[in-house]
């Protein structure tokens, strides 16, 4: 089941088949893929990120690490980071030294707007990345990758993926940026200026060659696809933003942005990354987030067309409630004195995997953990624990997004100058 959803949505050169039966097959992660490893009986397994952070080239996120942030933003490492959730980055640490130093940078994400229903999965990007604009003080711009909706579909038009638009940004504002510091927009509408100048600056840079060995492209790919990249790779240059960073292109190009994303997301920007070295502009900084497991289990993903996979952000709290209850894959044994006397798994519960994004408590946490593991706790306590917390996160977001109108859009949208201090305790530069 999770094998077919996930494969839907994988990167197509052909008519696309119904039904993909699992096969056989390695573990592949790229921005167009997200499937752990399938053995010979089709069964998928958990990713493996130890091995991606090795095939990728990436440094895993250590205490070293963690400490450092600390001391460097007097702020203890969010959830995400202390449970190894934000597990790997690539150069986090020059990040740090600007900081330090008082030396600028910004922050960049985006969202590909595929559907209007957001799940939780999706706003743990998002949930990270607001907490870093909150530490850092920086600004921060969000790329809706319409275009490459588009192009990445057989079916979909480019109404449709506009019209997404629309709702995946109040989506987004209702994670609770700041107007001051938020840049949001669309490829389709942004397209141009010093933009645009910079998506050529990093097209000219790679061959067809090289997109096809970072992407996986073949001579059916359509030139949108291997052209994409470079899109997607320009707003990591400052420059990019001439009315937030100003004109001076000799300064703003040696600005750094810190980039928070899925793992999936990675080839982008070591692409774009082996691409500013040779144009010396500054490489952008990487920081890693795992995958929320779907509701089935480790091994699947969320997926936004099925609506048993996932808890999305418009459920209502019976929804969340049933959607736990009757779906969420348990790490209990079969029988409640089997339970008791060799206790649960908490390693694949998917409900204790969704308190461990979700519940802040760290002392919390662990009891659970114990107590479960014991056999002291039963899953249907489990289960209640994970959904009051669910119901807890998904309706103070319904809350803020109630609020979101299109007023609230249209400015955070519009092109204007944006107001940050960064680190009010570095010496001035
Ligand atoms: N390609 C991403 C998606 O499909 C959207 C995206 C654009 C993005 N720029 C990004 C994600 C930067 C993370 C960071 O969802």
């Amino acid at each position: 089941m999770a094998a077919t959803s996930v494969n839907a949505e994988a990167l197509k050169e052909s008519p696309i088949p119904e039904v993909v039966q699992p096969q056989a097959s390695k573990q592949t992660i790229d921005p167009y893929n997200v499937q752990g490893e399938v053995g010979a009986d089709g069964v998928v397994k958990a990713i493996d990120y130890k091995k991606l952070v090795e095939e990728f080239g990436t440094k895993l996120i250590d205490e070293e690490l963690l400490a450092r942030f600390e001391r460097v933003t007097g702020k203890k490492p969010h959830r995400f980071l202390r449970r190894g959730i934000v597990f790997s980055h690539r150069e986090f640490e020059v990040i740090l030294d600007r900081y330090e130093k008082g030396e600028p940078f910004f922050l960049y994400t985006g969202r590909g707007p595929s559907s209007d229903a957001i799940h939780i999965g999706h706003t743990v990007p998002f949930t990270f990345t607001k907490w870093l604009q909150d530490v850092f003080d920086v600004p921060l711009v969000i790329m809706l990758t319409d275009d490459e909706k588009y192009l990445f579909s057989e079916k979909r038009t480019i109404e449709e993926v506009m019209g997404y638009c629309n709702s995946n940004v109040k989506d987004i504002i209702a994670v609770g940026f700041d107007p001051a510091k938020t840049f949001i927009f669309s490829d389709f509408e942004f397209m141009g200026g010093a933009f645009y100048k910079n998506c050529v600056r990093i097209s000219k840079h790679i061959t067809l060659n090289q997109a096809r060995a970072i992407f996986g492209f073949n001579e059916s790919s359509n030139i949108g696809r291997i052209h994409f990249g470079a899109i997607q790779g320009a707003s990591s240059f400052a420059n990019s933003f001439p009315f937030i960073f100003g004109d001076d292109e000799k300064k703003t190009c040696a600005i750094p942005a810190l980039i928070p994303c899925a793992i999936d997301q990675d080839p982008y920007f070591r692409m774009t990354r082996d691409v500013a070295s040779r144009i010396k502009f500054a490489k952008p900084s990487m920081i890693h987030a795992k995958f929320l497991d779907a509701l089935q289990g480790p091994g699947t993903k969320m997926s936004a067309s099925i609506d048993e996979s996932a808890i999305f952000m418009k459920d209502t709290p019976s929804q969340i409630k049933n959607k736990i209850n009757k779906y969420a894959f348990s790490g209990g044994k079969v029988s409640q004195e089997e339970h008791r006397a060799q206790g649960g798994r908490t390693d694949v519960d998917v409900s204790f995997q969704y308190l461990r994004f979700f519940l802040e408590d760290d002392d919390e946490l662990e009891r659970i953990r114990q107590e479960y593991e014991s056999g002291k706790m039963l899953t249907g306590e489990l289960k209640a624990i994970c959904i009051k917390e669910l119901q807890q996160y998904v309706g103070e977001f319904q809350e803020l997004r109630h609020k979101v109108d299109d007023e609230t859009v249209k400015l955070f949208m519009s092109e204007r100058p944006l107001k940050w201090v960064g680190n009010p305790h570095a010496p001035r530069v």
